[in-house]
């Protein structure tokens, strides 16, 4: 309630509008930001209203000094297993908001896709589009223990942690062709358009032989269907330590 919100790595600004509209109406207001020039024209565009705002922000480089102490409350799903640099970016999520102010956050942490990534960069086939893959894997991808990781990190910069854990969502899109969609919307490689059916297919493929082998999940493409495993974050601000 007369609560203001940041919701970090907003993307469209379609889930920080669901979350204002089905989960915090009472906020006074949400501001959604993201990287991207365009996703935040795209969010302004069609999004934005009274107490709903947009704009960009790279929350792992130099933070405004206007957006210091701004916020109570920050928010952030799939979008801080984005960035390389942790220590800023969970500073720079401290130094927005206000004593006594909150972030949760929904964070990537081991998912099949990246190890899929690295298996295609080293093919023949898919080398040369499939680059840069460590830009764009979770920093807790290869963790052998991310939460005590996460607990070192958040206690360093003086955050108190409420709660911290692990677990898995399995999404099941149903149809091939929406499970196709979402994979491909979050795949950054620029595939040429004429390899991209090619691309799709070899990728869940590789996706579906991971989840089995590596990872024993019971589902996988094959099924339409996803397995993330995601940490869960909630932490509080306070200047008294
Ligand atoms: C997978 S999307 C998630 C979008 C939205 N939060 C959702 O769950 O629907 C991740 C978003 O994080 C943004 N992002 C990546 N790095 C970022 C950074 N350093 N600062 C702000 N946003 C970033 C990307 O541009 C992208 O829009």
């Amino acid at each position: 309630m007369d609560s203001t919100v940041l919701d970090i790595g907003c993307g469209d600004g379609s889930l920080t509008t669901k979350i204002f509209k089905e989960i915090i109406p009472n906020c006074k207001t949400i501001t959604g930001c993201d990287i991207s020039e365009d996703m935040i024209r795209f969010a302004n565009e069609h999004f934005a209203s009274d107490r709903v705002n947009f704009t960009t922000l790279n929350i792992e480089g130099e933070l405004p000094d206007q957006l210091r102490e701004r916020f109570n409350h920050a928010i952030s799903f799939f979008a801080i297993n984005w960035c390389r640099r942790q220590e800023t970016t969970f500073q720079n999520i401290y130094d927005i908001l206000k004593d006594q102010g909150s972030c949760f956050a929904i964070i990537v942490e081991k998912f099949t896709l990246f190890d899929a990534y690295r298996n295609l960069a080293n093919t023949e086939k898919w080398k040369q589009w499939v680059i840069d893959v460590e830009k764009y894997i979770s920093p807790y991808h290869d963790s052998q223990d991310s939460l005590k990781e996460m607990q070192h990190l958040l206690g360093k910069i003086g955050f108190t942690i409420k709660k911290l854990e692990h677990k898995t969502i399995v999404h099941d899109y149903e149809k091939q062709e929406n499970l196709k969609g979402a994979l491909m919307s979050v795949v950054p490689f620029k595939i040429p358009d004429e390899l991209y059916d090619d691309f799709f297919i070899d990728l869940s493929k590789e996706i579906q032989m991971l989840d089995t082998k590596k990872y024993n999940y019971k589902k996988s493409t094959n099924d339409s269907v996803l397995n993330v495993q995601i940490l869960v974050l909630y932490a509080e601000k306070s200047s008294y330590v």
